[in-house]
């Protein structure tokens, strides 16, 4: 493929994984413990809210525990350092990308450190656990906080915003991401109709693997810092 000129980056589990942040369908994954219904939909939290704020306070006290890898640290750099656009769409609550230095991200799946407000929809910064009895910091309600995180059955965020960037990228590279779970997992396709050149980074084939141009498989720390090397020498 030609030099290219604006980037746009798919993250998921995988790229946090070897900072010891749990995936969710690898054997031992998070959907291996919990069923999803439970943990990560609206009608889970209507049914037993408890067990749901419990979940996320768990992994918000994780995820503040470990640190970036080299991946994330590779995408900051190329965010940096690329003469072009790079925009990182993560399916990632984890805050790494952040912490290793990228700036131009969206959290197409919502936040760990982030609070939703039912009242007045509200979306603000939360580092403590959350629980029944929280107040909202926005409008002061107490007991409509909920984790602000896009469950199953709801609508991720800022698509608009990410389909017009997947259309005039000229390399979609996703990485870390098992391809299960839409509408990230059609980004791909998306991409294509566009002309877009596209590349998997993955531990091993995903789903939809075949679908792209090209596949790197290998560990994240490895593959992805080789990959940015390349891009940032021309490829
Ligand atoms: P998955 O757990 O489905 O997939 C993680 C992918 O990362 C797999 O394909 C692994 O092979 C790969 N992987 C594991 N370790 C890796 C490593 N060290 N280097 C590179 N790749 C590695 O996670 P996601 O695809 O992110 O949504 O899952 C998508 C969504 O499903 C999540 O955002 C979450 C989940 O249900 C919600 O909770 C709404």
């Amino acid at each position: 493929m030609r030099h290219p000129k604006s980037i746009l980056i798919l993250t998921g589990a995988g790229i946090s994984a070897e900072s010891g942040v749990d995936t969710f369908r690898d054997k031992d994954g998070i959907w291996s413990k919990y069923d999803y219904r439970d943990v990560a939909t609206p009608e889970g939290f209507a049914r037993n809210p408890k067990l749901v704020y419990d979940f996320y306070n768990m992994r918000r006290r994780g995820v503040a525990k470990v640190k970036p890898n080299a991946a994330h640290d590779a995408l900051a750099r190329l965010e940096r350092e690329f003469s072009g656009e790079v925009l990182i769409v993560t399916q990632n609550i984890d805050n790494l990308h952040e912490r290793a230095g990228s700036r131009n991200l969206i959290h197409m799946h919502g936040e760990l450190e982030s609070a939703l407000c039912k009242v007045c929809e509200c979306r603000s910064y939360w580092a403590d656990d959350m629980e029944q009895g929280s107040a909202c910091p926005a409008c002061g309600t107490v007991g409509y906080l909920r984790p602000d995180i896009v469950w199953f059955g709801e609508m991720p965020y800022q698509m608009d915003r990410i389909h017009h960037a997947l259309a005039n990228c000229d390399l979609f590279l996703s990485i870390g991401t098992s391809g299960n779970v839409y509408p990230a997992a059609g980004f791909v396709d998306y991409a294509r109709a566009h002309d877009v050149h596209t590349v998997e980074l993955n531990l091993e084939p995903s789903e939809g693997h075949s679908v792209f141009n090209d596949a790197i498989h290998g560990k994240a720390t490895k593959i992805v810092p080789e990959y940015v090397d390349r891009i940032l020498m021309g490829l």
